[in-house]
């Protein structure tokens, strides 16, 4: 090989290793220097950092404490008892506190359960909805599974095993589903969650009620 392109390859091959030596010295300690910052976006803004101080105040701190009444964006999702039906990892036994039980949620819970919750649990609850019914024919006129799969009815809402749950357990079946039922956490806002579970506890006692439970007038004699 001729010895100008042996030297050109060297001195290009000491050339090339400059720019990162350069670049991890001045790297290598700090440098009280703001960085050249061509688009500022919000790179450098006036702001008061934690700890430091503020003569707005009378107190002089920049931090301040929480104003009464109001929480941080996104504390609403720890309320477990509204969210989740859960107080103390105990499924909750009353409704949550900002959401009491009243005719007007009861009314609400209606119309969406009538809308969500029974075309498969029916409008009484009784697990008899068109969809259940729809799925029973079709399963009957067939010899084995139909499109690969069996069907599993919706339960009966009048179930001992579900009269007894508490109405956090019911919200957190509605909310994230169980075994074969699909959650409706994203269909269904929270509020209405807790309206068809209140719907849903009215439903049981009028499927379960005792003499006693109708007022003397309207017994027809009883
Ligand atoms: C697409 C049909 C379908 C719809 C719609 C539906 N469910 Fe269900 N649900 C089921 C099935 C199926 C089961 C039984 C699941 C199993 O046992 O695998 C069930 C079970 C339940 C149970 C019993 C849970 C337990 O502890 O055993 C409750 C309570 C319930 N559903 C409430 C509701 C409510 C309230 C709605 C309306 C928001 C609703 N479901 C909408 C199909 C449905």
């Amino acid at each position: 090989m001729p010895r100008i392109i042996v030297y050109t390859l060297l001195i290009l091959t000491l050339l090339a290793i400059l720019p990162p030596v350069v670049i991890a010295q001045v790297r290598s300690k700090p440098n009280p220097n703001l960085p050249i910052n061509l688009i500022q976006d919000m790179d450098l803004q006036a702001k008061f950092k934690a700890q430091s101080m503020n003569d707005l105040f009378s107190d002089g701190r920049s931090q301040r404490v929480q104003v009464a009444g109001t929480i941080a964006r996104g504390e609403a999702a720890l309320d477990t008892h509204f969210n989740q039906g859960v107080v103390d990892g105990q499924w909750a036994s009353s409704f949550p506190e900002r959401l009491p039980a009243n005719m007007e949620l009861m009314k609400r819970g209606e119309g969406r359960f009538n809308i969500y919750c029974s075309p498969c649990h029916g409008y009484s609850g009784g697990g008899n909805g068109a969809v259940n019914q729809r799925a029973l024919e079709l399963v009957a006129n067939a010899d084995g599974p139909v499109n690969g799969t069996v069907w599993v009815a919706a339960k009966s809402l009048h179930d001992a095993t579900i009269t007894i749950q508490p109405v956090g357990q019911l919200f957190n079946t509605v909310t994230y589903g169980i075994r074969n039922m699909a959650g409706y956490q994203s269909q269904i806002p929270v509020e209405d969650r807790w309206a068809i579970v209140a719907y849903v506890k009215a439903l049981q006692r009028s499927q379960d009620a005792a003499l006693n439970d109708v007022p003397t007038d309207k017994r027809g004699g009883l």
